[in-house]
């Protein structure tokens, strides 16, 4: 155990700032820590966006399903990945892009690495964060509102500020769910581990809703949700959207 993995191990969401400004500085700093992140082929494939505009964010909030702590935390960023750059260049010297699946997929592998070195950079001074899938929900209409060019994708919103409230860390699957030696393992035993975290989290939800056992419903454990989940279409309109901004699904 060293300070970095115990800065890892003490990740929680954090989801109330208090109203302390994130310093400029501090921005730079998780930056140019997100950015030494590894990157395919170096490509860089991705940018960040911060919004500041209050109405903006008020309607981000909307378009979010009412996650107020958007235009509630000390900065709210949106993350992206960028393919523009690369066409730029492309189009400058006349030739035409012409990118794959992969292109993407680089993209969001790369937007992610970076994203996630910028919180634990953000992390170690003190600060929590709070990524917003959410901004995914209507993404036409954050289109309309922050008006990306061709090649730039959304992916997710950034909550960061100082903590308001300092909830529990939130367990993880056991090990042996998610570390294998040579292959994939054997399914029942994964059924069993899955299992064990099922009693992990309803234990955990019992906790934090403060419904302690035999007083109300018992709390639906990961399983139940995941089973939702991926039982549903989510999002459907994701892929439409990414193609129209000029990704190739293929
Ligand atoms: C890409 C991504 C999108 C997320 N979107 C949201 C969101 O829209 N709203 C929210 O409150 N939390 C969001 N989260 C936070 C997750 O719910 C959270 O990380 C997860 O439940 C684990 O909890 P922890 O971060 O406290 O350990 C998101 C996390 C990730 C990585």
């Amino acid at each position: 155990m060293n300070e970095v993995i115990e800065q890892m191990l003490a990740h929680r969401s954090i989801r109330r700032f208090t109203d302390d400004p994130v310093h400029d500085a501090d921005i730079a700093s998780a930056v140019e820590a997100g950015q030494m992140a590894s990157t395919s082929e170096n490509i860089q494939s991705y940018c960040m966006i911060r919004i500041r505009d209050e109405a903006r964010l008020e309607r981000l909030v909307e378009l979010t399903g009412g996650q107020t702590k958007v235009a509630r935390c000390g900065a709210f960023f949106v993350v992206c990945g960028d393919t523009r750059r690369h066409r730029l260049l492309i189009e400058r010297g006349d030739r035409s892009y012409d990118a794959r699946f992969e292109a993407l997929l680089l993209s969001i592998v790369d937007a992610s690495l970076f994203a996630q070195n910028a919180v634990l950079a953000f992390e170690s001074m003190g600060y929590g964060a709070c990524y917003i899938g959410g901004l995914r929900n209507d993404l036409p209409r954050v289109q309309e509102l922050l008006g990306f060019p061709e090649g730039v994708f959304p992916f997710f919103g950034l909550c960061i500020g100082r903590p308001d409230q300092s909830p529990t860390t939130r367990p993880r699957l056991p090990m042996d769910s998610v570390l294998f030696e040579e292959s994939w393992p054997e399914e029942r035993g994964m059924l069993e581990s899955l299992d064990a975290y099922d009693r992990t989290m309803v234990d955990y939800y019992r906790t934090r809703v403060g419904n302690p056992v035999g007083t109300g419903p018992a709390p639906q454990g990961w399983a139940d949700r995941m089973i939702e989940k991926f039982t549903t279409p989510t999002r459907p309109a994701v892929a439409p959207y990414f193609r129209k901004q000029g990704a190739s699904l293929d």
